[in-house]
C-alpha cells in the first residue's frame, strides 16, 4: 500500500504512537492530513523505552478502539506490529544519541532515549515517510529524534505539533487516567508553574535560578512534594542555562505516587 501510495507521487506522512490514543495524539493525525497523501499511524507499544520497574505492563491497550479514532482523525493505515516483528530474536542494533539525551527525563530514565530512538528509526526505515509528526509535549523526545534524523541522514522532516491541553491547562497524557480525584486536581499545578514562570520571564526576569524558583513554589503550593525536575534549557541543544536568552525550555517533572506527569513551555528571552 505504502509503495503503492509513492508509485502515485503520494506523500507518506508517519505518527508514531503507542496507542491509549487521546486528543494529542489525533491533533497529530489531523495535522499530517492535509500535509500528505498517505497517513500512517503506527501503534507499538514499545518494550525497549521502559525501564524495568516502569509501567510497560500497565500500560493501556485497546487497538480497535485507537484504529476507529485514527482513522476518523484521518490515517488511512494503522500499522501495529508485533513486538517479535520489531525485535526479532537476536535482535542486537541500537541507536543511541548522546548529550541530549542524558539530562531531564533521561536521567531519571536511563536508556528510554535508546528505545525511543532505535523504534522510531526502525519505523521511519519500515514507512519510508517524507514527514513524521512528534508532540511538543514531550520537547526532549522531539529534540533528540531531530538529532537523530540530522546526525543518520534519516531523510525525513520532523514536524512538530503543539502541546494540547485538557480545559484547565493539564496536557493530556495517557498516564492521566492513573491520578486520583485529589492527584488531578492537583496536577493543574504543572502549567500553572509553567505559566507564572513565564509571565515572569514577560516582566523581565532572566535569571534561571529565579525562575525555577517561582515555578517550584507554586508547584510546593499545591503539596507536589516529589518533584523530579524544573529545568530551564536552551530549546535546541537541551542544554542547561543560567541565564534565558533567545528560546528556551521550562521542563518540569513531577511524581504522582508511581505516575510520573512531564511538561514545558517555551520561552523567548
Ligand atoms: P506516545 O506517548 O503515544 O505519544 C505519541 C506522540 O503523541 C508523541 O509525539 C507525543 O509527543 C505526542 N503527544 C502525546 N501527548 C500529547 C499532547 N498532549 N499534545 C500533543 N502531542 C502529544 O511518544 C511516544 O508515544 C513514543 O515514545 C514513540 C515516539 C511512539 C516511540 O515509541
Amino acid at each position: 500500500m505504502l509503495n503503492g501510495a509513492r508509485a502515485r507521487g503520494a506523500s507518506v506522512g508517519l505518527v508514531p504512537t503507542m496507542g491509549a490514543l487521546h486528543d494529542g495524539h489525533l491533533s497529530l493525525i489531523r495535522r499530517a492530513r492535509p500535509e500528505n497523501g498517505l497517513v500512517v499511524v503506527s501503534i507499538f507499544v514499545n518494550p525497549t523505552q521502559f525501564g524495568p520497574s516502569e509501567d510497560l505492563q500497565l500500560y493501556p491497550r485497546d487497538l480497535e478502539r485507537d484504529r476507529a479514532l485514527a482513522e476518523a482523525a484521518g490515517a488511512d493505515v494503522v500499522f501495529s506490529p508485533s513486538v517479535e516483528e520489531i525485535y526479532p530474536e537476536a535482535y542486537s542494533t541500537w541507536v543511541e544519541v548522546y548529550d541530549l539525551a542524558t539530562g531531564l527525563c533521561g536521567a531519571s530514565r536511563p536508556g528510554h532515549f535508546r528505545g525511543v530512538c532505535t523504534v522510531v528509526a526502525k519505523l521511519i526505515n519500515i514507512c519510508r515517510p517524507e514527514r513524521a509528526y512528534f508532540g511538543q509535549k514531550d520537547a526532549q523526545q522531539l529534540a533528540v529524534v531531530k538529532r537523530m534524523v540530522r546526525d543518520l541522514n534519516l531523510g525525513v522532516d520532523i514536524v512538530s505539533c503543539p502541546t494540547v491541553r485538557e480545559p484547565d491547562g493539564l496536557a493530556m497524557s495517557s498516564r492521566n487516567a492513573r491520578l486520583s480525584a485529589q492527584e488531578r486536581a492537583q496536577s493543574t499545578a504543572l502549567y500553572r508553574a509553567l505559566r507564572a514562570a513565564e509571565e515572569s520571564v514577560r516582566r523581565g526576569e532572566r535569571d534561571a535560578a529565579a525562575l525555577k524558583d517561582a515555578a517550584r513554589s507554586v508547584l510546593a503550593g499545591a503539596g507536589l512534594g516529589k518533584i523530579d525536575y524544573v529545568e530551564i534549557v536552551r530549546a535546541d541543544d537541551l542544554s542547561a542555562v543560567t541565564t534565558v536568552m533567545g528560546e528556551c525550555l521550562i521542563a518540569v517533572a513531577v511524581w504522582f505516587d508511581s505516575t510520573r506527569l512531564i511538561d514545558n513551555i517555551v520561552v523567548l528571552g
